[in-house]
């Protein structure tokens, strides 16, 4: 397929390269800023559970399969897309525009960051003293004042307010900073990398060991690691977890497609796939630590004096964690301001080849599609980017940006995205084809499990997430207006700007390309149609329990009958999704293919399991609403919590260790040649 293209495509370096550029698009804020607070607020280590499953059981996957299509295509996302179909380049695209809107605001907390690091700075050379600097409970006050107000000149409400000018420029470095990381294509970014993922790893080091050796860092880990169970009962928290590890990943926004579209053409797919997956699990899970035993020793050292200060007076303040509690507690120990120096510095480092990387994979999206020049269209994004970035600097900005980040880095968001990606891959294309092209290149093979999960397995998880998210919302009370009648405005902009990513997405894939590119012939085409008459079956059973569950929600019969209907349209999905499996695994075959009524059949019928799926756990999590919710001691370590960090550290190490043996064996013994010993 690859063969098409008549250009010679850039391509990274070396397998080194590759592997640190896609962990510095993965490592990034979402995992310092992100992950330890949402951690925090969601159940502690309870949290784990849902992130661990989602990571393997949806994020691994999902990331080879990013790989694979991109490695095969060597194309961005909409243009991989579009290989498959031509009507399937609109699903690149509605990545891609995830990406963009998510690029409007990301660059604007690495601008906080900036301005924290020179403050930092400022300390350092005026003897240490910070100027959210303070003592005690009026401490804390003092640097949520200084964010918030003096900072931020943050108002209440939807209004935005004027622009912040103390912000305008912090955001011109950063908007500079990202495009001097890529204004020379994916080689440089191969080489800048090598810098910014071992500087921050080294920071987070140097911050982890410091809090951990403070006193007080147990009472403060046990905030971090104590599990709170009933949070899993709650929709948000699964909702945070899969979001956390899609937005962790860099999933589902086509960054991932992109960076694999620059892989040389013999390069490994299942392994790096994984080694980045757990890599960037445990820069999350350490950078958690290393806050929240600082956090521990801030605590310790507040209640020597007279002005005690607990964890949770200042762990509450949510995304603001990173700059209230975390600079606050910095503020009270020695040598303040060099930590602080250190701390937004690995956040600095960490986030820039985040964003860098989305705004490569919309840069490489557009100049596939119109073969315009990179140092044409990379300026106009750099203004583009920074002009929308000026909404969020505005004195409301920071409000409007965590409703933003809460609609497209979740489940209306990027998840769906995930979710499109897997049925469309799944059912629509012949997912056995990315899985032999991923085996053949790789130091482990993927078995036919891959195929059944991101055909069913995955999409039967997003959705009935999706289902649970929509029916809680739909069904509860006050999501789009208030029970007084008024509409709630940044609910109903986060929904808008969500509904309206997939028609820009269908716009810019009616846009005719650069003639170039030719579109894909499928010799699929014209090969005999099998599994007609199944297909049929499947389609009919999946489409009348599609209907029967709308009259399910809007009928009103007795709840037993209910309950046992619910429990058969359950069923009759699975037998419908089996039934559709079963005609492709059966016809997709070098000499036929399987019947599209039997590839919509299933699409249908994972959706009528999600939503069954979704409607039970919803009265499931009705029902131990009652259950009262104990928060825990959090004097000191529970022996669950020494038990969560060595489960941890087991997965981490075990599962790197475990990538990097299959490496060297496949390396010995397979012949596969990597990139660097290929040379360029
Ligand atoms: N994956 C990037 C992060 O976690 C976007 O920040």
């Amino acid at each position: 397929m690859a063969e098409l293209l008549e250009e010679q495509r850039e391509s990274w370096g070396t397998r080194g390269g590759f592997i640190l550029a896609a962990i510095g698009s993965a490592v990034g804020l979402g995992n310092l800023w992100g992950f330890p607070y949402k951690l925090y607020s969601y159940g502690g280590g309870a949290f784990l559970i849902p992130y661990i499953i989602a990571l393997f059981l949806v994020g691994i996957p999902i990331m080879i399969l990013e790989f694979s299509i991109g490695h095969y295509t060597q194309r961005a996302a909409p243009d991989a897309f579009k290989r498959g179909h031509k009507r399937f380049e609109m699903v690149g695209w509605w990545g891609i525009v995830l990406a963009f809107v998510i690029i409007t605001y990301y660059p604007v907390i690495l601008a906080y960051c900036f301005s924290f690091l020179w403050y930092s700075i400022v300390g350092i050379f005026t003897g240490g003293e910070l100027p959210w600097a303070g003592e005690g409970i009026e401490g804390v006050e003092n640097a949520k004042h200084f964010f918030n107000e003096t900072y931020l000149g943050k108002t209440d409400g939807p209004s935005l307010g004027s622009i912040r000018w103390n912000i305008v420029w912090p955001l011109i470095i950063t908007w500079a900073a990202m495009y001097f990381c890529i204004f020379k294509g994916v080689k440089l970014v191969g080489k800048i990398v090598w810098l910014t993922v071992p500087l921050p790893w080294l920071m987070l080091l140097i911050l982890t060991i410091r809090g951990l050796t403070l006193e007080g860092s147990m009472q403060g880990l046990a905030y971090y690691l104590d599990p709170v169970w009933s949070e899993l009962a709650k929709p948000i928290t699964w909702r945070y977890a899969f979001g956390q590890v899609f937005f962790s990943l860099s999933l589902a926004y086509g960054v991932m497609i992109t960076y694999a579209s620059f892989l040389h053409k013999k390069s490994d797919i299942n392994n790096n796939a994984s080694i980045i997956s757990i890599a960037d699990f445990a820069t999350s899970f350490v950078a958690g630590l290393a806050v929240f035993a600082t956090l521990g020793g801030m605590a310790y050292v507040t209640q020597l004096g007279d002005n005690p200060v607990a964890v949770e007076q200042v762990a509450e303040t949510g995304p603001s964690l990173a700059f209230v509690a975390f600079p606050y507690a910095l503020a009270q120990l020695p040598y303040s301001a060099w930590f602080s120096f250190i701390f937004f510095f690995a956040l600095v480092t960490l986030g820039v080849d985040s964003a860098f990387s989305m705004t490569e994979s919309i840069l490489a999206s557009i100049v596939d599609k119109t073969g315009w020049r990179r140092c044409i269209v990379l300026p106009v994004m750099t203004v583009v980017g920074f002009l929308f970035g000026l909404i969020y600097i505005t004195q409301g900005g920071f409000n409007w940006l965590g409703t933003i980040d809460g609609f497209v880095n979740g489940t209306w968001g990027i998840a769906f995205m995930g979710l499109l990606e897997c049925v469309v891959l799944g059912w629509l294309w012949r997912i056995k084809t990315l899985r032999r092209h991923a085996n053949s290149h790789s130091d482990w093979k993927l078995g036919p499990w891959w195929d059944y999960s991101i055909r069913m397995v995955i999409p039967v998880v997003l959705g009935a997430l999706f289902f649970w998210q929509l029916f809680d919302d739909i069904f509860g009370d006050g999501f789009l207006r208030t029970p007084e009648g008024e509409w709630i405005l940044p609910n109903c902009v986060g929904l808008s700007i969500v509904a309206l990513v997939p028609v820009v997405a269908v716009v810019l894939s009616l846009i005719r390309g650069r003639k170039d590119i030719v579109e894909q012939e499928h010799p699929e085409q014209n090969l005999p149609i099998g599994g007609r008459r199944e297909g049929a079956i499947a389609f009919i059973t999946a489409s009348i329990i599609a209907v029967l569950l709308i009259l399910w929600l809007t009928v009103p019969i007795s709840e037993t009958i209910k309950q046992v209907i619910l429990w058969l349209l359950l069923l009759g999905g699975i037998f419908a999704m089996l039934l559709s499996n079963h005609v492709l695994d059966k016809h997709h075959t070098s000499t036929s293919q399987a019947s599209w009524l039997a590839r919509w059949a299933g699409i249908i019928a994972t959706m009528d399991i999600s939503a069954s799926i979704a409607i039970i756990l919803l009265g499931l999590v009705k029902a131990e609403e009652a259950e009262v919710t104990t928060a825990p001691i959090r004097d000191t370590l529970s022996g669950v919590s020494y038990i969560i960090l060595a489960v941890v550290f087991l997965i981490i190490i075990g599962g790197l260790g475990w990538c990097f043996y299959r490496a060297l064996a496949a390396g010995k013994d397979s012949g596969i040649q990597h990139p660097d010993e290929i040379g360029d």
